[in-house]
């Protein structure tokens, strides 16, 4: 019945939300984003950028001043749906005289896992986020690293179809985050969906499928990490020696020059051999040649730099 009645078949389809707090912070002005069921997508942004927001608006602990949408293929808020999903709020608190075992069965009982379910899950949980010997600790004697595993094991409790996670690395040293990562996958390959949102772009290049970059409310990129990376491609010759005699010449192919390197934007491979032609004629060494793609940190850098970013389209792109 429930296949019948879904109305997308994307896991969350976000049409124009806008939150303003108060009367003056904009926080979001219009965002768009699709998710396709069984992605990790990833929300990137810098600080301020309205993630957070978009996250709780989904959520629905913040109330949206205009949202359309849906999740898991029912309007935002639908509460059936509500309790497929997993949250990772930031800045989790736990009660602090409740043990590790005892939050996850307290969140647990929250999501209504079923009582004789929760201790199983429980103890599973704990095991897969490396808890196990610390099930019966308070938590207020949990370091940092070990708070935030607990967090993402509390939003696994209810076995969710979509899994919403806030800075899910924060606080984590790099073992600890390359751990989530691999958690993060087996999710995906058990066929959930995750969302989740991060500040900490190099984290996220490793395990997204797609990915939109929030810039002050607005989503300044979409795509797949691919699609958005390949475009973003320049050419490095580097020299043996000073490039001044050459200088005029790899201008005039719209090279840019500094020192010994020679950089050419995009991936026109007839250009790259014009430079180390000019530079052969002239009897300069030629130490190497490199393509540089560009990293997800430098398209965010790209996004932030052009200012005003117009509101994305509310046409809808094609899946996948
Ligand atoms: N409850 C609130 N009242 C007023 N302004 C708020 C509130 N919550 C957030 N804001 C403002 O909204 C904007 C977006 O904040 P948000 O927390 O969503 O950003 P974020 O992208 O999650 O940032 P971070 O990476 O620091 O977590 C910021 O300017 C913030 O100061
Ligand atoms: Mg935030």
């Amino acid at each position: 019945m429930e296949g019948l009645t879904e109305m997308t078949n994307w896991a969350v389809d976000l049409i124009d939300v806008r939150k303003t707090y108060g009367r003056t912070v904009e926080a979001l002005r219009g965002v768009n984003i699709q998710v396709g069921r069984g992605e990790i997508f990833g929300l990137l942004g810098p600080n301020g950028a309205g993630k957070s927001t978009l996250v709780k608006i989904m959520m629905t602990v913040v109330r949206p001043t205009h949202a359309l949408g849906t999740l898991l293929g029912r309007p935002l808020g639908h509460r059936g749906k509500l309790e497929r999903t997993g949250y990772l709020p930031e800045n989790h608190r736990f009660p602090h005289y409740l043990t590790g075992a005892q939050v996850l069965d307290y969140y647990g009982a929250l999501g209504k896992v079923p009582r004789t379910r929760r201790r199983a899950k429980a103890k599973e949980l704990l095991d897969r986020v490396w808890l196990t010997q610390w099930a019966d600790t308070k938590v207020d004697k949990y370091s940092k690293g070990m708070l935030q595993r607990l967090g993402i094991a509390q939003a696994l409790m209810n076995d969710p179809e979509l899994i919403v996670l806030d800075e899910p690395t924060d606080g984590l040293d790099p073992v600890g985050r390359r751990d989530v990562r691999e958690l993060l996958i087996e999710l995906k390959n058990m066929g959930a969906t995750v969302f989740l949102n991060s500040h900490m772009l190099s984290e996220l290049e490793m395990v997204c499928d797609r990915v939109a970059i929030l810039v002050q409310g607005l989503v300044a990129r979409q795509g797949r990490l691919a699609q958005l990376t390949e475009r973003a491609i320049e050419y490095r010759i580097t020299a043996a020696k000073d490039l001044a005699d050459a200088h005029s010449k790899l201008a005039v192919l719209g090279a840019s020059v500094d020192g010994r390197t020679v950089r050419l934007a995009g991936d026109e491979l007839g250009k790259v051999n014009e430079a180390i032609d000019i530079l052969r004629e002239r009897g300069i060494p030629i130490e190497s040649v490199e393509p540089q793609r560009f990293s997800l940190e430098d398209i965010l850098v790209e996004a932030m730099g052009d200012g005003a970013v117009a509101p994305a389209p509310i046409a809808r792109p094609a899946k996948g």
